[in-house]
């Protein structure tokens, strides 16, 4: 084992968005577990975009503290451990990634039980979208689906898990015409809204001319206007995201307004709930059987982007931003 390991630091307090230049890349010795932690030997960590209103200072409601300038990133990782009460040798999911040795708490540990098929499915953020669409927005058989940031990390699970579900039709929108493409090729959306390409509105009623059924809804803004003038009479819309005021340069990561036509939410029955996984306690072990079912039976599929090696990850959270990621973005050690 080395003396020491490599972590990622905020360097500085970003302008807007984070560039790559605001995070360093910096060695330390390898931390000692102290009393009831586990040393950690991380091998795969995520990059989420709610690291951007953590680090914007914006942190009202937000279950994480804020980050500041010298302090280290965290967040969901994976990783072996090396020493400490829990057995070596065992995969554990925690949550101090951005380093490559962590030192949890043993009791913040979850020991890996081989659920799922491939450990990095671990950190895949579907059962928000799962619970949007069992919960607060439930699928019935026939409906149209519309996912919102449909190539991101929620996204890419909630299209396919609405068809799973029943949805007979499912939309999705995202940033570049080769996502589009994969979310119709590789993940079976019936079509393709490409934000910034013209009037939202107007392109999803080409999308969805029948209106739609059930919104999952990860990123506001213009977009969250649009699906409630396209939502049919007894409408569910499930907000789980809110990319447009997260990745706002103008803002700081933790409000997104959005104009809604509340005259049609009532005429049309439509019910708009956001999705709080706090409220739901019940939905990640039911999503994580059925993940896994569906992985093995080969019903669905995790898509993500690696980001290989540490010395990648300081600029892991800008590329993710800037839409260089299909499905969630893997930092693998
Ligand atoms: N409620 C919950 O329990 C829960 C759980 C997990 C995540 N979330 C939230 O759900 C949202 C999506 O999370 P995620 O992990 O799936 O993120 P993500 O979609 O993987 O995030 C990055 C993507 O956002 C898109 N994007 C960038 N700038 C944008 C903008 N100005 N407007 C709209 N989209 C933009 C880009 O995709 P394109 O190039 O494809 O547009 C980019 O690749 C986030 O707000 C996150 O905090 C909530």
């Amino acid at each position: 084992m080395n003396a020491t390991h490599r972590l990622v630091r905020l360097a500085r307090r970003p302008e807007g968005l984070p560039v790559a230049g605001d995070f360093e890349l910096v060695e330390e010795p390898l931390p000692r577990p102290g009393e009831g932690q586990v040393l950690v030997r991380n091998t795969h960590f995520l990059v989420f975009p709610g690291l951007r209103t953590l680090i914007g200072g914006e942190t009202r409601d937000v279950p994480l503290p804020p980050l500041h300038a010298g302090d280290v990133l965290f967040g969901p990782a994976i990783g072996e451990v090396v020493d400490g009460p829990l057995e070596k040798g065992r995969l554990v999911m925690h949550l101090q990634g951005w380093r490559e040795y962590g030192v949890p708490a043993a009791a913040e540990c979850r020991v890996l039980d081989g659920g799922l098929p491939d450990p990095v499915a671990y950190l895949a953020q579907g059962s928000a979208a799962y619970g949007a669409l069992t919960r607060l927005a439930p699928v019935r058989e026939g409906d149209t689906v519309l996912v919102t940031g449909a190539a991101g990390a929620v996204g890419t699970l909630a299209g396919q898990t609405a068809r799973l579900l029943g949805a007979a039709r499912v939309v999705g929108s995202t940033g570049s015409p080769a996502k589009a493409e994969r979310l119709r090729r590789e993940l079976g959306y019936d079509a393709a809204v490409l934000r910034g390409a013209g009037p939202f509105g107007e392109l999803l009623a080409e999308a969805a001319p029948d209106g739609v059924d059930v919104v999952v809804d990860t990123v506001g803004g213009e977009q969250l206007t649009a699906a409630v003038l396209a939502a049919n009479r007894g409408a569910r819309i499930a907000l789980v995201g809110a990319l447009d005021g997260q990745l706002d340069p103008d803002r700081a990561g933790g409000s997104a307004p959005a104009v809604l036509d509340t005259y049609r939410l009532l005429t049309r029955s439509v019910t708009v709930a956001g999705y709080n996984g706090v409220d739901h306690q019940d939905v990640e072990a039911e999503w994580e059987e059925r993940f896994g079912e569906w992985l093995r039976a080969g019903a669905i599929r995790f898509p993500y982007t690696p980001v290989r090696g540490m010395e990648r990850a300081p600029g892991a959270l800008p590329a993710l931003i800037a839409g260089e990621s299909f499905g969630a973005a893997v930092v693998e050690l």
